[in-house]
């Protein structure tokens, strides 16, 4: 009689000690996927998208859509009225300034039209060169200059190339910028890739992704300073901070590598005690 009981409690038990290794799993799952706040809920019907994708609108309002939704920004849920105002959910009255619809920025509004956003880059880019000049003349390079406007990708440093970079000056002091970029730059990537693998491993990172997102916000906002000097002189800090993070993450590493030894140990022994368990049953029965 007992081996009914026994036998699957055991099952049971070798299968969620298995288990316990994939916990977390979920919650990552739901911070990974969560909406941001700032669209209308995915799925809901915008009526700038439906109207300005209907067939009495010529190409080019078919193009800026077409290119909207392969951007960053589409797939971050920055949608049409996010960036132009106005009312998605009304049809009749979207467009109206009423409705807060700021129409197609001047050039000149360019870089607070994207500011409203990316305050701490709008900040540096004022500051600079390139936005002084931008104000001033319209010489400048503007942010839709370097990162176009419907079609936004995630930003690198391959957008500093020659062909862009050289428009307005020598690409040298482009170059320069590149340099010093770089070492930070791919420390970030590493970093990056070992926390997504972390992730899908269930463990949990956060504290990691914190200081990992702020030192990567703030030194990819630096670039827009565009002042090489600076950059250089705060490459090494970033570098040091980043070090931590990474010898964290490495850590980590270890432990899973020993908690997959011990569950996969538990495991094992649950298995071997069941069949003994069985035996022995079966050893009664035969008595
Ligand atoms: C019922 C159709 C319709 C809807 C809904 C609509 N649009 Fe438009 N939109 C147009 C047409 C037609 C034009 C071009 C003619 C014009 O400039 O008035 C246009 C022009 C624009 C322009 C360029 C204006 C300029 O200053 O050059 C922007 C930006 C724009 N729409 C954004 C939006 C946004 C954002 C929404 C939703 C909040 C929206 N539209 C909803 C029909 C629509
Ligand atoms: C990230 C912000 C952003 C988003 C999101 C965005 N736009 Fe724009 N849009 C701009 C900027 C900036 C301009 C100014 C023109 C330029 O410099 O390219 C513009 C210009 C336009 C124009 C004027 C015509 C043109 O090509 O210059 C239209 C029409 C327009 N947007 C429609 C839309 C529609 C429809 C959507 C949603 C599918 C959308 N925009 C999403 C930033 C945005
Ligand atoms: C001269 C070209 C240029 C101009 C002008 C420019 N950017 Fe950038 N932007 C870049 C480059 C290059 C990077 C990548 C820097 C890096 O990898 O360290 C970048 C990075 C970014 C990022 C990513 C930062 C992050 O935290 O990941 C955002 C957002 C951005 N730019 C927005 C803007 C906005 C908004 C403006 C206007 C106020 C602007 N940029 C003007 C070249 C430019
Ligand atoms: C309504 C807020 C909003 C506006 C306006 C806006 N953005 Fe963004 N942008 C975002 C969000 C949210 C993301 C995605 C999160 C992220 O990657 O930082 C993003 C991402 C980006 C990125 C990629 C950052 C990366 O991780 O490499 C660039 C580049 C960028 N935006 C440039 C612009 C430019 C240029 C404009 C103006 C034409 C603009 N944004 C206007 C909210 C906005
Ligand atoms: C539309 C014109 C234009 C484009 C495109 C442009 N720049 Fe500039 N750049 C300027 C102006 C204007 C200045 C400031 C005046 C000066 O120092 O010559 C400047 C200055 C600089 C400086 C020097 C700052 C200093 O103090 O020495 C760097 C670095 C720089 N740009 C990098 C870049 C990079 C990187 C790119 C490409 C991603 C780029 N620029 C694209 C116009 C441009």
């Amino acid at each position: 009689m007992m081996r009914y009981v026994i036998i699957p409690v055991v099952v049971l038990i070798a299968i969620v000690s298995a288990g316990l290794s994939q916990a977390g799993y979920r919650e990552t799952f739901e911070r990974e996927f969560m909406l941001s706040p700032w669209s209308i809920a995915k799925g809901e019907t915008s009526a700038c998208i439906q109207c300005h994708t209907s067939d009495n609108m010529g190409p080019e309002m078919h193009e800026v859509t077409r290119q909207w939704k392969e951007s960053w920004h589409a797939k971050n849920n920055i949608s049409c009225h996010d960036c132009h105002g106005g009312a998605p959910e009304d049809a009749s009255m979207s467009m109206m300034h009423q409705r807060g619809f700021k129409g197609s920025p001047k050039d000149v509004d360019i870089p607070e039209f994207c500011g409203t956003c990316h305050i701490a880059i709008l900040d540096n880019y004022l500051k600079s060169g390139h936005g002084e000049t931008f104000i001033a003349t319209a010489e400048g390079p503007s942010c839709v200059t370097c990162h176009g406007s419907h079609n936004i990708q995630q930003a690198s440093m391959d957008i500093i190339n020659e062909q862009l970079c050289s428009q307005c000056h020598t690409y040298e002091r482009a170059k320069e910028m590149k340099q010093a970029l770089f070492m930070v730059e791919s420390k970030l990537n590493t970093i990056d890739k070992d926390m997504k693998r972390l992730k899908l491993l269930g463990i949990a990172t956060e504290r990691q992704e914190k200081a990992f997102f702020r030192n990567h916000a703030e030194f990819r906002a630096l670039f827009h300073s565009i002042d090489v000097d600076a950059v250089r002189i705060k490459s090494s800090d970033y570098a040091q901070k980043l070090e931590i993070i990474e010898s964290e993450i490495n850590d980590s590493f270890n432990k899973l590598a020993m908690r997959r030894n011990v569950s996969a140990y538990l495991f094992l022994l649950f298995i071997g005690l069941s069949i003994v368990v069985f035996l022995l049953s079966k050893s009664y029965e035969q008595q």
